[in-house]
């Protein structure tokens, strides 16, 4: 039995045709399709989304809820809140109530919707043909689309399943569409729910996230806080591969709520071949996804967090650097050498004393607690906790504590030491909370912001100086003007 119903639809012919102009990648397009698969996981069942791309067609089938015909007809419309129409599960995916028909659109001229609600026992078509769609007269009442019922059937796409979803499109865009691309794009967009169980296949192959093969101990956790109060949290990792990319496949990964948001981001220190080894994974859950999620809205809050990220991996970028100058790669131990001094500059302990700094990425299914570790003993504990993330609290209260107790010490590097060694945790890394702090004095008390800016200041030329050391060392002209006896290297200038 077969049933037609018309509906109206609020989506132009001439809107579908502008949406699908954008400049969505065929694998961008394609995540956006199965990122609602994935908003249909069915409680406790593992996902699994099987994508077909071949010349003709581009194919995303799920198991998932399915869709009633009431939640169709709102589906296919453009810019419905769909939060209104069907209760979105927590951390959910769509937001915009666009990316199901702009990915479509951007694929193809033509596509199709197949769903079968959980629970029932029929399956729901519409299809999609711009080319028809542009023939009709361009008033509203003509913007129409039949839904068709139909007794489950088993020639679709859905084939034997007893609920779930597939989209279908045809007449595509692009000539030869690349299932690698595709593959590729998936395993990384979906990566932390592949490493939970869920899967992605393409053309019957497993989407999995690339393996990197790093340098030792390179792998470094990242977890910064800032804002007024501390409370933007930018975590995850940062590490150097043995390889350098000129692919231009490195830089971050940014993800938010466990969605890839932005694939290899490069903002944060200057791209070029010395830094192209730079892999990592942020989890940004404070900034908003810009719509499509295609990389993250331009905000205030964006560009204190790229601030952050560019402090935070001034060492990250020296130790890449360092590894591609000359022959150092090819010295185990001048390799070791240089990723000793990553650590110490991140106030890490030195890889021979430290378990593993390996972390992961915030689960999907709760993204704002996984992956943390933060204790609220540190200041107890015995040793240094470097690699060891701290609560907000701990950050705040050690930082005041070093702004009340400075006056006591000849400085206030000899305050941070100190208070550093009692609390168990490296001093690079209290030196860089108060340097945040310093910048952003939120006690108004004008004295300790003026000594913060100077510390900041010295701070920049020591560094500099380290850096200046570092390249006369990788050059050899520092070995050999040690190797002078004192005195004699001022004489020789
Ligand atoms: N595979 C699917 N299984 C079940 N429901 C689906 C599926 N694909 C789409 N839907 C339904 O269609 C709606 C519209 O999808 P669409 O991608 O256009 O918007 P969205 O996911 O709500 O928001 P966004 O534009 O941010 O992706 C979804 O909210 C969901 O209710
Ligand atoms: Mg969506």
């Amino acid at each position: 039995m077969s049933r037609i119903t018309t509906y109206a639809n609020s989506p132009s012919p001439q809107l579908l045709e502008k949406i699908g102009a954008t400049n969505l990648t065929l694998a961008d397009a394609v995540a956006e399709i199965v990122a609602n698969s994935f908003d249909a996981a069915l409680d406790g069942e593992p996902v699994v989304v099987e994508v077909t791309v071949d010349g003709e067609e581009i194919c995303v089938v799920d198991s998932g809820a399915g869709m009633s015909e009431d939640v169709l007809v709102e589906a296919v419309k453009l810019g419905v809140d769909m939060a209104d129409v069907v209760k979105k599960p927590p951390g959910a995916k769509g937001r915009f109530g666009l990316g199901m028909n702009t990915a479509c659109a951007s694929i193809g001229r033509w596509s199709a919707v197949y769903t079968r609600p959980l629970g029932a026992h029929s399956e729901f078509r519409v299809v999609f043909d711009l080319a028809e769609w542009e023939r009709r007269p361009n008033v509203p009442e003509a913007w129409t689309i039949d839904i068709e019922e139909l007794d489950l059937p088993t020639d679709g796409p859905l084939g034997d399943r007893e609920h779930g979803t597939a989209v279908v499109v045809k007449k595509l865009r692009q000539q030869e569409p690349l299932a690698g691309a595709v593959l590729a794009k998936l395993g990384e967009a979906f990566k932390p729910h592949l490493q939970q169980g869920d899967s992605i296949l393409v053309n019957g192959v497993a989407a999995t996230p690339h393996n990197y093969d790093f340098v030792a101990n390179s792998k470094v956790p990242i977890d910064i806080a800032f804002g007024p109060a501390h409370e933007f949290q930018i975590t995850g990792w940062v590490a150097i591969d043995k390889q350098t990319h000129n692919d231009g496949d490195y830089g971050f990964n940014i993800y938010r709520h466990g969605q890839l948001v932005q694939t290899w981001c490069q903002e944060w220190f200057a791209a070029h071949l010395m830094t192209s080894r730079i892999i990592g994974e942020v989890n940004m859950d404070f900034i908003g996804a810009a719509i499509f999620s295609q990389g993250l809205q331009q905000s205030d809050l964006r560009r204190q967090a790229s601030a952050e990220m560019k402090e935070f991996l001034k060492p990250v970028v020296m130790a890449s650097r360092e590894l591609s100058r000359g022959s150092n790669f090819r010295s185990p131990d001048r390799a070791r050498q240089i990723i000793d001094e990553l650590h110490d500059a991140l106030g890490l302990e030195s890889p021979e004393r430290q378990p593993s700094t390996a972390r992961t990425m915030p689960s999907p299914r709760d993204p704002r607690t996984a992956g943390r570790t933060a204790s609220t003993d540190h200041r107890k504990g015995g040793g240094a906790n470097t690699g060891t993330r701290y609560t907000t609290k701990v950050r705040r209260e050690t930082v005041q504590e070093v702004f009340t107790q400075e006056h006591r010490y000849r400085s206030r590097w000899a305050a941070i030491t100190a208070i550093a060694a009692e609390s168990g945790m490296a001093p690079e890394t209290l030196r860089r909370w108060v340097r945040r702090a310093g910048a952003r004095p939120a006690s108004g008390d004008q004295g300790l912001s003026g000594g913060g800016a100077r510390v900041t200041e010295l701070e920049r030329e020591v560094r500099q100086l380290r850096r200046d050391i570092e390249t006369l060392k990788a050059s050899g002209a520092f070995t050999k003007a040690e190797k002078l006896r004192p005195g004699e290297a001022d004489r020789r200038r």
